[in-house]
C-alpha cells in the first residue's frame, strides 16, 4: 500500500521526538492508520548541525522549505520550529497548498488560530494542535469532542512543565531558582526564550486555547491575567511548608456572576490536594462539568517523546482522513464567528 507522505519543519526536541515515534512504531501506526506514514522531507536551517544523525532510507534533510512546499507528494506538514513569524508563514503556505498541517505552536494559535483554522476549512484541509497543550496528554480532542455535551463551569490546571519542575525542585529538593531552569533548559521543557515559562505566558497561551474549547467562546491570550513564579523564592516556599501548603503555578477559568474569569498566577495549596501531588514535568487538568461532574487529566507536559505523541497521534487522525476523504471535516467549533466572546474582541 503506498505510504502517506510527511515533512517535518524543524528537527529540535519535539520534531527528533516525533520522528523516533513514527519510525520506531512504524508497523503499529501503518496497521492503526491503514497505510504507512513516511516522513521524506525534513527540513532544517542547518544540515551540518544533524550531520551525526543517520536517517533512515526515503528520509533526506532539506535547507530549503521550498523542497517540501514544491513537493506534491506530501501531504502532511509537522510545524516543529516554534515562533510566530516564520512558522505563520509556512503553515499559511502549506494549508493555502492544500496540505493539512499538524503543530505544536500555541504561541502561533494563541496568535492567529482562528484565522488559520478558516484558512484550513477554506482548502479543505485539516489543521491539528493536540501537542499545543498538555504535551503527551490528549486534552483538546478530549475536550472538544469526549466532553462536548457538557456545560463546563470550571477548569483548573498545572499548565507549564518548565515552571512545575523549577517549582517542585525548589521544594523537594532545596534547589536554586536559576539552577533548576537551566536543567529544565538541558531537558528540552523550557522554551527557546524561557521568559514564556517562568512569566506565566505560556500557561496563559495555553489556558486562552484551552478555555476558547471549554466555554465555546473565543478567548483571546489577552484576555487572561498573568503573574509568573520570577518572585518566588526560599523564603514562600518555606512559608508554605510550615503551614502543609505547596505553591503551584495555576491556570485557572471559571464562570462566575460577572462572566468568566481567567487567571494564571503562582498558588499556595493544600499539600493534600490532587494538584499538589503534580511534580516535576509533569501537567493537569481538572475540568468541572454538569455531566462528568469532575474530572482529572494527568501527564507528562512537556519533552521529547511525550508532545512527540500527540503529534503522531494528530499526523494519523490527518491521515485517516486523507485516506477516507474527510480532510477538513472536523474543525473545533470554538473558534465560530458566531461565537465571540463577551469581551467584545
Ligand atoms: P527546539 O528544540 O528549539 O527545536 C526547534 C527546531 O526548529 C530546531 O531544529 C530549529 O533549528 C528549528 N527552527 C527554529 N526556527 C527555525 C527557522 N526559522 N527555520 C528553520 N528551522 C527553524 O524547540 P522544541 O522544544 O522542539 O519546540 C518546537 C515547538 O513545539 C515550539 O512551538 C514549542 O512551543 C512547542 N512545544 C514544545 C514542547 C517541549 O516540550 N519542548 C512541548 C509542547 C510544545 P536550529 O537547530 O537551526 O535552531
Ligand atoms: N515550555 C513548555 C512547558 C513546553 O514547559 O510546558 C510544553 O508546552
Amino acid at each position: 500500500m503506498e505510504s502517506i507522505k510527511v515533512a517535518l519543519l524543524g528537527f529540535g526536541t519535539v520534531g527528533q521526538g516525533t520522528f523516533e515515534l513514527l519510525v520506531k512504531n512504524g508497523d503499529l501506526i501503518a496497521n492503526r492508520v491503514g497505510a504507512p506514514l513516511q516522513v521524506t522531507k525534513i527540513y532544517v536551517r542547518n544540515k551540518a548541525k544533524y550531520s551525526h544523525i543517520a536517517l533512515p532510507e526515503g528520509t533526506q534533510f532539506v535547507e530549503s522549505v521550498e523542497d517540501v512546499f514544491t513537493d506534491p507528494t506530501i501531504q502532511v506538514v509537522v510545524e516543529v520550529m516554534g515562533g510566530t513569524t516564520f512558522a505563520r508563514e509556512c503553515v499559511e503556505k502549506a494549508l493555502t497548498l492544500g496540505k493539512s498541517v499538524v503543530t505544536a505552536n500555541k504561541d502561533l494559535l494563541a496568535e492567529a488560530g482562528p484565522f488559520l483554522l478558516d484558512l484550513a476549512a477554506k482548502h479543505k484541509v485539516d489543521l491539528r494542535y493536540e501537542a499545543s497543550v498538555l504535551g503527551g496528554i490528549p486534552i483538546i480532542r478530549t475536550l472538544y469532542e469526549s466532553l462536548a455535551g457538557n456545560r463546563i463551569t470550571e477548569i483548573v490546571g498545572i499548565l507549564n512543565g518548565t515552571t512545575n519542575f523549577i517549582l517542585s525542585n525548589m521544594t523537594e529538593k532545596g534547589a536554586g531558582y536559576q539552577e533548576v531552569l537551566a536543567e529544565a533548559q538541558a531537558l528540552g521543557y523550557a522554551e527557546a526564550d524561557p521568559t514564556a515559562d517562568v512569566e506565566g505566558l505560556d500557561a496563559a497561551r495555553k489556558l486562552a486555547i484551552l478555555s476558547s474549547i471549554a466555554f465555546n467562546r473565543r478567548i483571546f491570550f489577552e484576555d487572561v491575567s498573568v503573574e509568573g513564579i520570577t518572585k518566588i523564592d526560599a523564603t514562600d516556599i518555606a512559608f508554605g511548608k510550615e503551614f502543609g501548603y505547596t505553591i503551584k503555578l495555576l491556570g485557572i477559568a471559571k464562570e462566575t456572576k460577572k462572566g468568566l474569569s481567567l487567571n494564571v498566577h503562582p498558588s499556595f495549596i493544600s499539600s493534600d490536594h490532587p494538584l499538589a501531588s503534580v511534580r516535576g514535568s509533569y501537567n493537569a487538568l481538572y475540568v468541572k462539568g454538569n455531566g462528568i461532574d469532575d474530572a482529572m487529566f494527568y501527564g507528562r507536559g512537556a519533552g521529547s517523546l511525550p508532545t512527540g505523541s500527540s503529534i503522531v497521534g494528530d499526523v494519523m487522525e490527518v491521515a485517516k482522513n486523507i485516506r477516507t476523504h474527510h480532510l477538513g471535516a472536523l474543525q473545533p467549533f470554538y473558534f465560530s464567528e458566531k461565537n465571540l466572546y463577551a469581551s467584545g474582541k
